[in-house]
């Protein structure tokens, strides 16, 4: 990792998100521990399940471990397994493929749309005889287009599962998701809107899905207790747990209203930034902006995984989104009859999982502290550098060629060979663009920005190439015997050459 320069000096560590225990979470767990009731099924299990459906606004909830125990009951309550096939977005967390495979069925992958959730445009194709059910997720509280999904669904018989697992509180027509198919699915995981540390719920408004899910939770147990009609699993949650999450949903509208505000802030403070695209919110519902998210533009000069890395020196946490299903090395590695096929178009869901990464968007964040985080990220931006991208490579037994800047006209060209540690540039051009290519070796390339000082520093190796701007002075330091070509847009004088010293200070 180079040694960069921090302009801004960030004391405390933002998190991407941390628990907010404000409420009667306290108070409620010392009174399980004061009834001894600590394990599933005591007094706040039941409060969490009859408040939980009303606020959602669906007839039953059946508390679990988690958000993936919850997917994996809700499969199975419905009776999905083997020769099943499930719908799934691309772009999503694995639970919803390993869920899905757990009960036997195969997972079939579909591309997202630019709300990041699935595409109901792309569904239909990959409906076949075997498909019983599509698995939507409202992706980082984005609602899914659940219009188009449930017409489809209705068309062709399916059940719809849906993975609100990060979207507690967002709505399609003012109603809640989670309750819009047959069977909902929350998280109540530390991060969340509402949580437990780690704990989930199943929403549905049958009667006999509820039952099942019941059942499926506590090892297929029913009555006569240790006679199994079914196999279960043991997905209890806790009293404690129920506890926590019993507070937190005492004070979820307020959660979900904050989160919405932390958004509405990003927007704004990225409102003129052209070089990210922030979170987009559905025109169908709302959304509760979980984790507020930015895809990275090429424009920005650097990879999503550098800003991320960037951030982080700086005190600033963020997390890259999930990977594409379709890019998963296991899915790829592994042809396992039911592993999903992964060869199809997934275009978008690759793209944005590649370029994604979300800000800190915890309940606690400050107004302050958001600027920061919005300073400290365009600060980011390689302004003074354009990574040169070959716009035509030729491959053949002679070499190769690279056509590279077809677009600018150059005035003056120079290659050379440098050794060892040699330093070239050290200064700026007030007129004068530079284009520098390494065909051999490497080199630390620093810019400085003369006028606003903002530096950059990266690692140039060969066939890579960078354009240094006007007034951006630049040290080429070779890491190894190395050979370039350069470019220069204005010819060289030598009587009056537009060069200044301005030494970056890394490279004295
Ligand atoms: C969309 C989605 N589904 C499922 C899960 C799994 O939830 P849990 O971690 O509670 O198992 C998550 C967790 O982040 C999620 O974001």
């Amino acid at each position: 990792m180079p040694k960069t320069t921090h302009l801004t000096k960030v004391q405390k560590f933002i998190p991407t998100s941390e628990p907010v225990l404000d409420g009667n979470e306290k108070k409620y767990v010392l009174d399980t521990l004061e009834r001894n009731w600590i394990s599933a099924g005591g007094k706040y299990s039941q409060l969490l399940e009859e408040k939980f459906a009303k606020w959602v606004g669906a007839k039953f909830a059946v508390t679990c471990s988690s958000g993936t125990s919850a997917l994996h009951l809700a499969l199975l309550s419905l009776g999905i397994g083997r020769s099943d096939e499930v719908i799934i977005p691309d772009f999503t967390i694995i639970c919803s493929a390993s869920t899905t495979l757990l009960t036997g069925a195969k997972p079939v992958l579909v591309d997202v749309d630019k709300y990041w959730c699935m595409d109901p445009k792309k569904i239909e194709e990959k409906i076949s005889k075997k498909t019983r059910a599509i698995m939507p997720i409202h992706m980082y509280g984005n609602p899914a287009n659940m219009k188009d999904i449930l017409r489809i669904a209705k068309k062709y018989k399916l059940f719809v599962i849906e993975d609100a697992c990060a979207a507690h509180g967002a709505t399609v027509n003012g109603r809640k998701v989670g309750t819009l198919g047959d069977v909902g699915c929350f998280s109540f995981y530390a991060s969340k809107n509402m949580t437990s540390g780690e704990g989930g719920i199943v929403v549905t408004n049958s009667e006999e899905v509820a039952n099942l899910a019941r059942i499926f939770r506590s090892q297929g147990f029913e009555k006569p207790r240790f006679i199994h009609r079914y196999i279960g699993y043991n997905y209890r949650l806790t009293d404690i747990q129920a506890a926590i999450a019993y507070a937190q949903l005492e004070k979820i509208d307020k959660k979900v209203a904050r989160r919405r505000e932390i958004a509405k802030n990003y927007i704004r403070l990225l409102k003129n930034v052209s070089e990210v695209s922030v979170h987009p919110e559905p025109p169908w519902g709302k959304s509760t902006f979980w984790m507020f998210g930015v895809l990275i533009k090429e424009s920005f000069g650097r990879s999503r995984d550098e800003v991320i890395e960037l951030l982080a020196e700086r005190g600033i946490g963020s997390d890259r989104f999930f990977t594409a299903m379709s890019l998963q090395p296991v899915f790829l590695n592994d042809k396992s009859p039911n592993y999903p096929d992964v060869s199809g178009n997934y275009s978008v869901s690759r793209d944005v999982g590649a370029r994604g990464l979300y800000l800190p968007t915890g309940l606690n964040i400050t107004l302050d502290q958001q600027k920061k985080v919005v300073e400290i990220l365009l600060s980011l931006r390689v302004k003074g550098a354009k990574i040169i991208k070959p716009t035509f490579v030729r491959k053949d037994k002679r070499g190769t060629f690279i056509e590279a800047l077809n677009d600018i006209g150059w005035e003056n060209v120079s290659y050379g060979s440098m050794k060892k540690g040699a330093v070239m540039g050290n200064h700026y051009h007030k007129k004068t663009q530079l284009f520098f290519y390494i065909t051999k070796g490497a080199a630390k390339i620093d810019i400085i920005n003369v006028k606003s000082k903002v530096f950059e520093s990266f690692i140039l190796k060969a066939d890579q190439g960078v354009i240094f701007k006007p007034n951006h002075s630049h040290a080429i330091r070779f890491l190894e015997l190395s050979n370039f070509v350069m470019g220069k847009s204005l010819k060289y004088d030598p009587i009056n050459p537009d060069t200044y010293p301005f030494t970056v200070p890394e490279v004295k």
